[in-house]
C-alpha cells in the first residue's frame, strides 16, 4: 500500500477497502453490540435521523434498519465502501442516504438526532482537523441531540490501516468536545479483530447542550 504522505485521504481509504474482504477488516463486526448499546437511548425514536459517520461498510445500518429507524444517513470518506454496504443491503440500501464526503470537509443540510462515530475520530491526529470535525458536529446535531464516538482507548493500539491514531481516555475524549456537548456514559470494551488481535476501544456518549 502506498504512503499516505503520497496519496489523499480518500485514495488510502479507497486502498484499504480494495485490499480486504469486508469480514477481513481489523474493525469487522458482525453486530456492533457496543453501538448499538449506547447509542439506543429512550430518546431516540424510529423517525430520529441518525447519522453514521464514517460508517464505511459497517452493519450498523443494517442493525438500525431491521429495527424500524426510518432516517439513516451513512457517511465515508470511501464512496467504495459505501457501495459494499449497498450492495449487502439490496432494495434496503434506497431507504438510506449514502454520504461520500470527507467529515473535516462536510457541511450537513440538515439537522440530526444522533450522530455516531466508531473508529473514525482517532485518526485526527492534528488539532485542525479536529476543530473541523467539531464544527460539523455543531452544525449537524440537533439540540438535544446524541453524539456517540468510539475510539481507540489509552491502552488500545497506537496504530491502524497503516495510520497514527490518537488514543483517549473518557476524561479526555470530553475536553477534546468541549463545553458544547455533556458527557452522558461510557464503556469500555475489547475488540477482537479477525486475525484474532485483541483491541481495547473506549465508546463514550454525549448530549449536544441546547
Ligand atoms: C476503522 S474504519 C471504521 C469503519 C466503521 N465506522 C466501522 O466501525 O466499521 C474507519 C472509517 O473511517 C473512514 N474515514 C477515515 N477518515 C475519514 C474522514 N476524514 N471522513 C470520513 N470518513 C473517514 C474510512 O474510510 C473508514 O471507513
Amino acid at each position: 500500500m502506498a504512503q499516505l504522505s503520497s496519496i489523499s485521504p480518500k485514495e488510502h481509504w479507497q486502498q484499504v477497502y480494495a485490499a480486504r474482504r469486508e469480514a477481513e477488516l481489523s474493525w469487522f463486526e458482525s453486530v456492533p453490540n457496543i453501538s448499538l448499546d449506547i447509542l439506543l437511548t429512550p430518546s431516540l425514536h424510529r423517525n430520529s435521523p441518525v447519522l453514521d459517520v464514517g460508517g464505511g461498510a459497517s452493519r450498523l445500518v443494517d442493525a438500525l434498519l431491521d429495527r424500524g429507524f426510518t432516517q439513516l444517513t451513512v457517511l465515508d470518506i470511501a464512496d467504495t465502501a459505501l457501495e459494499t454496504s449497498k450492495q449487502r443491503l439490496g432494495e434496503r440500501a434506497s431507504g438510506v442516504r449514502w454520504v461520500a464526503a470527507d467529515i473535516t470537509q462536510w457541511q450537513p443540510d440538515r439537522l440530526y438526532s444522533a450522530w455516531h462515530d466508531r473508529a473514525v475520530f482517532h485518526f485526527l491526529t492534528t488539532e485542525e482537523k479536529r476543530r473541523a470535525y467539531r464544527a460539523a458536529m455543531e452544525k449537524a446535531v440537533a439540540p438535544g441531540g446524541i453524539v456517540v464516538i468510539g475510539t481507540f482507548a489509552l491502552d488500545g493500539p497506537e496504530r491502524c490501516s497503516g495510520l497514527p491514531v490518537q488514543r483517549y481516555s473518557a476524561k479526555s475524549l470530553a475536553a477534546e468536545l468541549g463545553d458544547a456537548f455533556r458527557w452522558t456514559a461510557t464503556r469500555r470494551t475489547e475488540h477482537t479483530t479477525p486475525a484474532g488481535n485483541v483491541q481495547r476501544f473506549q465508546y463514550s456518549r454525549f448530549v449536544s447542550e441546547p
